[in-house]
């Protein structure tokens, strides 16, 4: 089912965490230095790492990348969407679905690292804090419920990874574009062209991203949360739209309407690791009640 070479090993990343731990380094210090200070981040070095995020990226992260520029081909993307969003996998509620995605466990410093739980309800609390509506505080507390895919034995470059448009010409500002020519698609003249299979300004509704976690989660729960979160979740990964204004020329003007839904969500995305982790079952009820006010008990995924 996935195409990979026998000889590599398909999940290089010690845990997912350690994805995010490279946006973090690549986009949080530059784009919300209050953040970053809170994180301990010397904003005396922001820049200079900033240049260097792929030169000092860990070995495991950069083969994370090159897998996931390789394999993500537009056949591939097409293939997960046709295996996955039948949605007749599983039924289960939200926080169960949460719950399961736990079971997911951290392979590196299990002290220090956070649960997928807790990053969950870590995002999901600053935006409550900083005074969001419930269903911003909801897409906060989903939005990496996609991930549930490695437990389906997706391989990591399949499940987490910045997201980038199949089927096109890649941009040069997604990160580590060398990757990309060893794509297949790469030396497909339908795939290469600036439009590729696509028409200009067509929407990012008929764009087909490179597959991920964010997708994922967009289609189980598309018919219960406003618009703007349903970019939110859709779109999380895509920072060569949301951070390098990559790409334009394949969005609609509904897509530029929800791009600042998608940029003020990212900041808390990328704001984890706070100082002490939220308590899981203190939250419980107050997460549960606003589960239930958008979402039936059990959704098909
Ligand atoms: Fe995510
Ligand atoms: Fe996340």
């Amino acid at each position: 089912m996935n195409p990979t070479d026998d000889r590599e090993n398909p999940n290089p990343l010690q845990s997912l965490e350690e994805w995010d731990d490279f946006l973090r380094g690549r986009y949080l210090e530059v784009t919300s230095p209050d953040l970053a200070s809170f994180q301990g981040v010397d904003p005396a070095k922001k820049q200079d790492q900033f240049r260097n995020y792929e030169e000092d990226a860990r070995p495991g992260v950069r083969e994370f990348y090159r897998l996931n520029h390789r394999y993500q081909t537009y056949q591939f993307a097409r293939a997960k969407r046709q295996q996955y969003l039948t949605l007749d996998r599983s039924q289960m509620g939200i926080w169960e679905a949460a719950e399961y995605l736990n079971t997911l466990v951290d392979e590196s410093d299990p002290d220090t690292d956070l649960s997928q739980l807790q990053h969950l309800l870590q995002t999901s609390e600053h935006i409550r804090a900083d005074g969001h509506p419930r269903w911003f505080i909801l897409a906060g507390f989903i939005h990496d419920l996609g991930k549930i895919l490695c437990l389906w034995g997706e391989p990591q470059w399949a499940v987490v990874g910045d997201t980038f448009p199949t089927g096109c010409q890649y941009s040069g500002k997604n990160v580590f574009p060398q990757f990309f020519t060893d794509n297949p698609d790469h030396d497909d003249r339908r795939y290469q062209s600036r439009l590729g299979v696509y028409e200009a300004g067509c929407g990012l509704d008929q764009v087909q991203l490179s597959w991920g976690h964010d997708e994922y989660i967009y289609h189980v729960v598309k018919d219960y949360l406003p618009d703007p979160a349903l970019s939110m979740l859709r779109y999380h990964s895509f920072y060569a739209w949301h951070h390098e204004d990559e790409y334009g020329y394949l969005t609609n003007d509904r897509d530029r309407e929800m791009l600042d839904w998608v940029k003020a969500f990212n900041p808390y995305d990328l704001y984890t690791k706070s100082h002490s982790p939220p308590n899981v079952e203190e939250l419980r009820p107050y997460y549960e009640d606003l589960i239930a006010e958008y979402f039936p008990a059990k959704l098909n995924w």
